[in-house]
C-alpha cells in the first residue's frame, strides 16, 4: 500500500493545496472584522504570535505524522500505537471531525453559490432586503446548489491527489489571490478608505482581555485547518524530499497573509460606503457578515460605480469566497475518503461514493434545519437556548473539538512516536533542521505548554458553550 500511495506532483502544488485548505470563509470576513473589533494591531500581533509559537509546531506534528505513516489519521494513530485501545480514539476523532465539518461547510458553500448566482443575474439589490437570507435558505433552490457542489467536489476528488486536488488548487488559488488584490486596490482608492485601514490597524491594547486571547488562539487554530485531520492526510501525500518546516511556514504565511489582506478590503469598504457605522456593532459571525451585511455595502458602492459596477465587485467577492470555500471543502472531504480507502482497501471511487452519499444526506438534514423541518430546527437545547441540527454540528465540531484533536496529536507525536523519530522525519528533506533552534523549540513546546493550552481552551469552550460557565 505504501509504495502506491498517491503523491502531490510538485512542492508548490502541495503548498497551494494546503493553503487552499487553510484559506476559507473565516479568513475573508470573520478574521478582519474580529481583528478590528478586538484591538486592531494588538489583535494582529497576538494572532501572529499564536501562529508562530503554537500553530506552526502543531502543523509540523500533523504533517510529519502523516508523511511518516503514509496513512489517513486513523491509520496514522494505529501505525504509531499498534494494538492500543486508547490512541485510536484520537484517530477516530480526526476522521469524524472533518466529516461533520464538511457537512455544515457544504451548506454554507451552497449559500455562497446561491448568492453568487443571484448577483450575477442582477439581483444584488434584492439581497439587501431584510428577509432575503431567511427566504433563500428555506427555498427549494438550495437543493440544486447542493447538487452542483456535490458534483464539483466529487469530480475534483475523483481525479485524485495530483490530477484533482492539486490541479484544482493550482487554478483556484492564484485566481483567488488575483481577485483579492484587485478588490483591495479598488476599495483602497475609494474616498474615506483610509479611515477603515486605521480602524483595522491601530493597536488598542485596552481591548485585549482573556476572552480575546482565547478567541485569537481558537481562530488561529482553525484558520490553519489544524485538528481536522487534513494536514495528517495531506502530509501522507507529501514527497519525502520536501522540507516540512519550510512547507508549514509557507502555508501559515499564505493563510495569515490572505486573512490580513482581506482586512485591507473589508474594513475600508465598510468605512468608505457606510461612513456612519460603528464597527463595534458588527456581528462576530462570518455567516451574518457575508450574507446580510456585506451585500448592503456592495449595493452602497453604486453611488461610485453604478449598479452594474457594484454588482461586478460583489460577484468578484462572492466568487473569491466560493473558491476559498471549495478548496477547503475538497481538503476536508479527502480526509474521510482517504480513511475509507486505507482502512477498507477500497478504490477511490468506491470510498468517494460511500463518504459522499452519506454526507449529502446529513448535509440535507442540516440544510433544512432552518425552519423547513421543525424537528431538525428545534433539534436540542443547551446553553440556555434551542439549537438546530446545524447549530449543534457547528458548536461541537467547529467550535469545540479542534483543540482536543490538537492535544491528542501533540501527545501522540511526542510521547508515543517519540521525539527522536519525529526529529528524524523533520530532518528528512531538511538537514538544516537538525540541531536548529526551531527543532529545540518545537520539541519542548509540543511536549509541554502547547498541549496544556489546547486542553485548557477545549475545557473552557465546553464549559462556555454547553454549561454557560467558564474557567476564566
Ligand atoms: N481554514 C479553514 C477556514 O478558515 O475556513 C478551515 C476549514 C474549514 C478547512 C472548513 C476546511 C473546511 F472544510
Amino acid at each position: 500500500m505504501t509504495a502506491q500511495r498517491e503523491q502531490f506532483g510538485t512542492r508548490l502544488g502541495f503548498i497551494l493545496a494546503a493553503a487552499g485548505s487553510a484559506v476559507g470563509i473565516g479568513n475573508l470576513v470573520g478574521f478582519p472584522v474580529n481583528a478590528a473589533k478586538n484591538g486592531g494591531g494588538a489583535f494582529l500581533l497576538l494572532y501572529a504570535v499564536f501562529v508562530l509559537l503554537i500553530c506552526i509546531p502543531v502543523m509540523m506534528a500533523e504533517l510529519s505524522a502523516g508523511r511518516n505513516s503514509r496513512r489517513n489519521p486513523l491509520g496514522a494513530y494505529q501505525h504509531f500505537a499498534p494494538g492500543s485501545k486508547f490512541w485510536p480514539i484520537g484517530g477516530w476523532l480526526s476522521l469524524i471531525t472533518p466529516y461533520m465539518i464538511a457537512v455544515f461547510y457544504a451548506v454554507i458553500t451552497l449559500w455562497v453559490m446561491g448568492y453568487l448566482v443571484a448577483i450575477t443575474s442582477g439581483d444584488l439589490e434584492a439581497l439587501t432586503k431584510p428577509d432575503y437570507f431567511g427566504t433563500f435558505i428555506n427555498s427549494s433552490n438550495i437543493f440544486i446548489y447542493l447538487a452542483v457542489i456535490t458534483v464539483l467536489v466529487g469530480v475534483i476528488l475523483h481525479f485524485g491527489v495530483k490530477e484533482g486536488i492539486e490541479r484544482g488548487a493550482k487554478i483556484m488559488m492564484p485566481s483567488l489571490f488575483v481577485m483579492l488584490l484587485g478588490l483591495v486596490v479598488f476599495v483602497l482608492t475609494r474616498d474615506n478608505a483610509m479611515a477603515g485601514v486605521q480602524y483595522y490597524l491601530i493597536p488598542d491594547v485596552s481591548k485585549i482581555d482573556v476572552h480575546v486571547v482565547n478567541g485569537a488562539m481558537s481562530q488561529a487554530f482553525f484558520s490553519l485547518s489544524l485538528g481536522m485531520g487534513i494536514l495528517i492526510t495531506y502530509g501522507s501525500y507529501m514527497d519525502r524530499e520536501a522540507s516540512i518546516p519550510n512547507s508549514a511556514k509557507m502555508v501559515a504565511l499564505a493563510d495569515t497573509g490572505v486573512a490580513f489582506t482581506a482586512g485591507l478590503m473589508v474594513l475600508p469598504a465598510i468605512f468608505s460606503f457606510n461612513p456612519g457605522i460603528d464597527p463595534a456593532e458588527l456581528s462576530n459571525s462570518s455567516v451574518s457578515l457575508i450574507f446580510t451585511f456585506l451585500p448592503k455595502i456592495f449595493l452602497a458602492m453604486q453611488v461610485s460605480v453604478g449598479y452594474w459596477g457594484a454588482s461586478i465587485v460583489a460577484s468578484i467577492f462572492f466568487l473569491l469566497v466560493f473558491f476559498a470555500a471549495l478548496t477547503s471543502l475538497v481538503s476536508i472531504i479527502e480526509v474521510p475518503v482517504s480513511g475509507v480507502m486505507d482502512q477498507k482497501c477500497y478504490s477511490r471511487n468506491k470510498a468517494l461514493l460511500i463518504v459522499g452519499s452519506t454526507m449529502v444526506v446529513i448535509a440535507l438534514a442540516c440544510a433544512v434545519s432552518f425552519g423547513m423541518v421543525e424537528s431538525l430546527t428545534n433539534f436540542t437545547q443547551y446553553g440556555g437556548a434551542n439549537k438546530s441540527l446545524f447549530d449543534l454540528v457547528i458548536d461541537v465540531f467547529y467550535d469545540t473539538i479542534l483543540p482536543l484533536n490538537g492535544f491528542m496529536i501533540c501527545l501522540l507525536v511526542i510521547y508515543r512516536w517519540k521525539k527522536h523519530n519525529f526529529d528524524e522525519e523533520l530532518e528528512q528533506g531538511d538537514p538544516s533542521y537538525k540541531g536548529s533552534l526551531l527543532e529545540r523549540y518545537t520539541n519542548f513546546a509540543l511536549g509541554t505548554f502547547i498541549p496544556v493550552i489546547l486542553l485548557f481552551v477545549f475545557i473552557n469552550t465546553v464549559l462556555n458553550k454547553f454549561f454557560s460557565t467558564s474557567l476564566i
